[in-house]
């Protein structure tokens, strides 16, 4: 039998959505899955690959303000027909704040995917939602007013004042795995 072959399509802003979509990607090789990685930033839509050469399909967004990132927005937008008439497997996941709260990550797990991807029409078979970063460090990706907006919020949620410098990384990498083995199985 030939290898399966995965896409795995991705958006962020901070990082956090990219190391996930890399790590997938890896154990989906270590399971003698092929698989590609692209950023959604990074692919003009005349090189999008062909979806009828892969067995199953995964997008992944950062979220901010409740919303994925535009080039996720886009990408779904524009290929809706496509990726509903693959006759493989999709699956959606975010990198989300509320997702490492247990109060709210079974809310945003749905609603930041399932009810999400609804509303544009796009059908999905699996998805989830995983921690994101928290990264106050000077090598940040976030801008000083993300920074602090980012702090307020998770001190809300929390309880806890992020430190000045820290370096938090709220994805549960046991989590992300399972996620990943259960997509392999139904490919
Ligand atoms: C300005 C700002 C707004 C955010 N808004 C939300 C939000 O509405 N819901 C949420 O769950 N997380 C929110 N987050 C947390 C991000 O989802 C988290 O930082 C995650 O790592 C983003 O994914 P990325 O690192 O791939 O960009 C926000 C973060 C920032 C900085």
């Amino acid at each position: 039998m030939s290898e399966k072959k995965i896409l795995i399509f991705y958006g962020t802003r901070y990082g956090a959505t990219e190391g996930v979509a890399g790590k997938i990607a890896e154990l989906a090789r270590e399971n003698g899955l092929q698989a590609e990685v692209y950023n959604l930033k990074d692919l003009p839509s005349d090189k999008i690959p062909d979806f009828n050469n892969y067995d199953g399909i995964l997008i992944g967004s950062s979220i901010k303000i409740g919303q994925w990132t535009k080039d996720v927005k886009k990408f779904v937008g524009n290929n809706i027909d496509q990726l509903n008439s693959f006759i493989g497997k999709k699956g959606f996941f975010v990198c989300s704040g509320y997702a490492s709260n247990p109060e709210s990550y079974e809310k945003v797990k749905v609603e930041y995917t399932k009810d999400a991807t609804e509303k544009l029409g796009l059908s999905i078979d699996y998805y989830d939602a995983f921690g994101g970063l928290m990264d106050f460090t000077e090598t940040s990706r976030m801008g000083w007013l993300e920074k602090k907006l980012l702090k307020v919020a998770s001190q809300q949620t929390t309880g806890e004042k992020a430190e000045d410098d820290s370096y938090n990384d709220l994805r549960d990498w046991d989590q992300i795995e399972n996620f990943a083995l259960e997509f392999f199985k139904i490919l």
